[in-house]
């Protein structure tokens, strides 16, 4: 997963780069893998700064003050194709036409046959494993085929609705054309997410897109609007345009960025984070109850602290002075642990290991996605299906596989419903990873055994630790 921002001002001698800083600090959660800012200054000139890490570890002060002008495009990245040692951090750049520099949030399933496009028809040469040179490269030729010295918006627009044709796949996009403005969109599905907002200034108006809301509320924007799927939005120094390119009648937002990855202050496609998931833990808790039934034994409910792939070893010293100080608690007790989800099923499997060590009696396992069975190809890194603890197994055998002494998943329908409910616009999310029904129509056996070979590794999920535990479920049982 990844997280993106844009920043235009309406001041052209204040600087972008303050604020853009502290979006990609506000967007951590969605990557820690690596960030980087672009700024365009005086006579369209780029300035950029990024690297492998965290935001603090990236930037310092002399770097950012380096960063001159007052447009600019920032990205923290958690890598999904590709792997963080040989690709690129994020921002992209290039040269022709214009200088137009990337970032994306997000994964194609067509990549295999753009690379081959790129190479032998456009003869643009792709560096990385990163989709986000592939998406970038297809942009520029499209603007490239335009001859133009200079474009205006309605070629813009025309390299990105040939771009709706020619990529498949969730991918929310920004970009900066060097002296001209910057350029935000959004796959027709609206798989990713997006959002505008603006601040009036004495100058005018200042305009920044970002994947999550809390980053415009936190730098005082107003007006807070999702960018629609399918939707372009180019902002220059003195006019913003926007349009839907491409239509499609199967909108399908992720339905993981409320049940973690989101932060629980933003509010997405018109819901609040936060009110889903207090939702989704209600609806968990009624799930619980009606499959204990009349075996309901359960005598203290604790939500699991949220695992960090950064963190990983604090987690575990977490996770057990946490355990520890329950041990009196915990012990002679039946506990029912509740975590958002199980992935591979090894942290489950560790945590209920801690529990029984503190004295538990029996361990119960909550979880407030459903039982996740197939990949995730639309940019949330997740293991291929193999490596999926509940691939291929029902309920009780990834109980026995993790060690518990039951599993209870949340239903599909309950969690789309707790999410649905709050903008019921909304008819579908994109719900793959438990269902296999994939909105772009092109991911299929063949493609999904082509994953399996990949043999992608590394670690299943890309977040901080945000409050994403089931807090409804806590509430109601222990009110
Ligand atoms: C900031 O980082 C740059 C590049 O790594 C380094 O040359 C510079 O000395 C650092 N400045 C400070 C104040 O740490
Ligand atoms: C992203 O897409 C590429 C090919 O289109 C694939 O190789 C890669 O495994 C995908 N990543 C994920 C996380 O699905």
């Amino acid at each position: 997963m990844c997280g993106i921002s844009a920043l235009i001002l309406a001041d052209q001698s204040a600087a972008a780069c303050p604020d853009l800083h502290e979006s990609l600090g506000l967007l951590q959660h969605r990557g820690q893998d690596a960030a980087g800012i672009v700024t365009s200054g005086p006579k369209g000139r780029l300035f950029q700064c990024k690297g492998n890490g965290m935001v603090r570890d990236v930037f310092n002060e002399t770097q950012l003050s380096g960063l001159i002008g007052s447009l600019g495009i920032g990205h923290v990245r958690y890598p999904t194709a590709g792997s963080s040692s040989i690709t690129e951090a994020q921002p992209f750049y290039v040269n022709s036409p214009y200088g137009i520099v990337f970032a994306h949030n997000g994964n194609l399933t067509n990549a295999d046959e753009l690379r081959v496009f790129l190479d032998k028809i456009a003869h643009r040469h792709i560096n990385t494993d990163s989709d986000s040179e592939l998406l970038l490269n297809v942009l520029a030729n499209n603007l490239q085929k335009t001859g133009k010295f200079r474009v205006n918006q309605e070629d813009i627009f025309t390299a990105i609705k040939d771009l709706y044709r020619q990529i498949r796949g969730g991918y929310a996009c920004v970009a900066m054309i060097a002296g001209y403005g910057i350029v935000g969109f959004r796959d027709p599905h609206g798989i990713r997410p997006l959002v505008i907002g603006r601040r009036k200034t004495v100058a005018g108006y200042d305009y920044m897109l970002a994947s999550e809301s809390v980053v415009l509320d936190s730098l005082g924007f107003t007006d807070v609007e999702d960018v629609k799927p399918g939707e372009a939005i180019i902002i220059t120094q003195d006019s913003l345009l926007r349009r839907v390119l491409a239509v499609s009648d199967r909108i399908a937002p992720c339905i993981f960025e409320y049940v973690y990855f989101a932060r629980q202050d933003s509010i997405m496609d018109g819901i609040s984070v936060y009110k889903a998931r207090l939702s989704m833990g209600e609806a968990l808790a009624d799930q619980v109850t009606k499959s204990m039934g009349n075996e309901m034994d359960i005598d203290v409910v604790i939500p699991v602290p949220d695992t960090s792939r950064v963190a990983a070893i604090q987690l575990r010293k977490n996770v057990r002075r946490k355990l520890n100080a329950m041990a009196l608690e915990f012990s002679g007790k039946n506990v029912l642990l509740v975590d958002d989800s199980i992935v591979r099923g090894t942290t489950s499997k560790e945590i209920i290991q801690m529990a029984r060590e503190a004295g538990a009696k029996k361990v119960y396992f909550a979880s407030c996605a459903p039982a996740i069975r197939y990949p995730n190809v639309y940019g949330i890194d997740m293991p291929t299906r193999t490596e999926l603890v509940a691939h291929g197994r029902d309920d009780q055998q990834v109980a026995e596989e993790i060690g518990a002494d039951k599993v209870i998943y949340q239903d599909l329908h309950d969690l789309v419903e707790s999410v649905r409910k709050f903008n019921p616009a909304i008819e579908k999310f994109d719900t793959s990873v438990f269902d296999k029904y994939y909105v772009t129509g092109d991911v299929d056996e063949e493609y999904m055994a082509s994953l399996e070979q990949g043999g992608r590794s590394g670690d299943s999920r890309g977040r901080l630790s945000i409050d994403s535990d089931c807090v409804g479920l806590y509430n109601s049982f222990n009110r």
